[in-house]
């Protein structure tokens, strides 16, 4: 089959890798794509927030299924055009996809269906929101409602933190997604991602994660996109895994389809981990990324076959191979990420490092030029292996890091440190 997968980042490069090693999928096309994923599949430059555009795209190019990696297209309802079109789509519809663009109603789902989460409120103004601060105190969390990239998250250690983040939002630094915010109680504990799928009626969990936010050793400095991931999370034992299934997961879909809006793709879970038990910090309507480097290197060829049976409502005779084994990533960035940095020194001695099963070195923000691969973003390459134990991955994914020859990169030496 022809297979297009939306996206440009380390997870389209990591889901691309494994699905390629599937024998079903006979041309893939990512768009638009990145250095690395031009080394195993077809790019095309297309703008792929527009649902008639990729419509469009794949009917010329006769694509058979259609992966969607990031959130933007999914709000924009990109696999809302495609379902409309007769294109089999993996991801939800703009209306599932609330689960991720509008925190406040995250909220409401959790509380119709009982799932345990952090106590909240919501506010459309400054005043109120500031009282209700006063009243909580500190430590207290400020959410924007909408997408915000990452950066719509302010957990206040003090109250003035807290209010300058209501003046802040409000004040329009976020624009439209700032129009609304949501105010939550602080948790306490362990975070964990949980990734499961979801066909609209039927779910299978595909793994555990653990990402590293902060952008320094020891989980220091400001926040990012993610550091460095490793599966499985030891923290989301067996039994705290299946309390988020029932309690929150679970519930969480069955109440998307009693509204008519049935949610199909993945659901990523972040929890957090307190006393032996998880509540909910946020759902997330797309693969994680750098936890899809890691997913993808435990899981392999068999991806596709999943993916396939969620958009084809066929989850309920589905299951997981899985191997024993651990994988981890660590994030290269250029220097000044998450700030300001630049784009164009060139990567040296990718070729001279291992490429297989065990270990892959994905690309995110890549870039050729004259034969060379540059830097073309804040995160740039998802050093990744996978082993035996965790240690072992570990070990693998360093010595891979100590053989790449770039100056304007940085990495953090300590991603893992929570498990090892
Ligand atoms: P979110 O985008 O909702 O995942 O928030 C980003 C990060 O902020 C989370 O990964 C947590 O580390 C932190 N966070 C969000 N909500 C809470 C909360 N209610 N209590 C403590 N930390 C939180
Ligand atoms: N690594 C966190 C995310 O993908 O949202």
């Amino acid at each position: 089959m022809n297979i297009l997968i939306l996206g440009g980042g380390g997870r389209e490069h990591a889901l691309a890798w494994a699905i390629k090693q599937n024998p079903k999928c006979d041309r893939l096309i990512v768009a638009p794509g990145n250095a690395g994923i031009a080394q195993l599949a077809e790019v095309a430059d297309i703008d792929i927030l527009s649902g008639a555009t990729v419509v469009t795209f794949c009917e010329e190019n006769a694509i058979d299924f259609v992966v969607i990696g990031p959130e933007a297209p999914l709000a924009a309802g990109v696999a809302d055009a495609l379902e409309a079109a007769g294109i089999l789509v993996f991801g939800p519809s703009a209306a599932a996809a609330r689960l991720e663009a509008s925190k406040a109603f995250t909220k409401e789902i959790c509380d119709a269906c009982g799932a345990p989460t952090a106590a909240w409120a919501r506010f459309a103004d400054p005043t109120p929101a500031k009282d209700y601060i006063r009243r909580m105190g500190a430590p207290i969390v400020v959410k924007a409602d909408g997408l915000a990239a990452g950066k719509g998250v302010v957990v206040a250690m003090t109250v003035a933190e807290a209010l300058a983040a209501i003046d802040d939002m409000f004040g329009g630094s976020l624009g439209a997604a700032g129009a609304e915010v949501v105010i939550e109680e602080f948790m306490t504990g362990e975070e964990a991602s949980y990734f499961v799928l979801c066909d609209g009626i039927d779910v299978l969990p595909i793994g555990t994660a653990q990402d590293h936010k902060r952008v320094g050793e020891g989980d220091i400095g400001p926040n990012t996109g993610g550091m460095g991931a490793y599966s499985p999370a030891p923290v989301l034992t067996e039994a705290i895994a299946a309390q988020a299934l029932d309690e929150i997961i679970r519930p969480c879909l069955a109440e998307m389809a009693r509204r008519g809006t049935p949610y199909r793709g993945v659901i990523f879970a972040g929890l957090m981990i307190d006393h032996g038990r998880a509540r909910l910090v946020e759902y997330n309507c797309r693969f994680g990324d750098p936890e899809t480097q890691v997913l993808m290197l435990r899981l392999g060829a068999q991806v596709l076959d999943l993916l396939l049976a969620t958009a084809e409502g066929r989850l309920a005779g589905a299951g997981v191979n899985w191997a024993d084994d651990h994988a981890l990533t660590v994030v290269m960035a250029a220097r000044g990420y998450p700030g300001a940095y630049a784009k164009g020194s060139v990567i040296r001695g990718l070729d001279a490092l291992p490429q297989n099963a065990r270990e892959m070195v994905f690309h995110a923000g890549t870039a050729a030029r004259d034969g060379a691969i540059i830097a073309n973003g804040g995160r740039v390459l998802n050093v990744s292996a996978r082993g035996a134990t965790l240690a072992e991955a570990h070990a693998r994914a360093y010595a891979m890091l100590d053989a790449i020859d770039w100056p304007e990169g940085f990495f953090r030496r300590d991603i893992g440190w929570r498990a090892l």
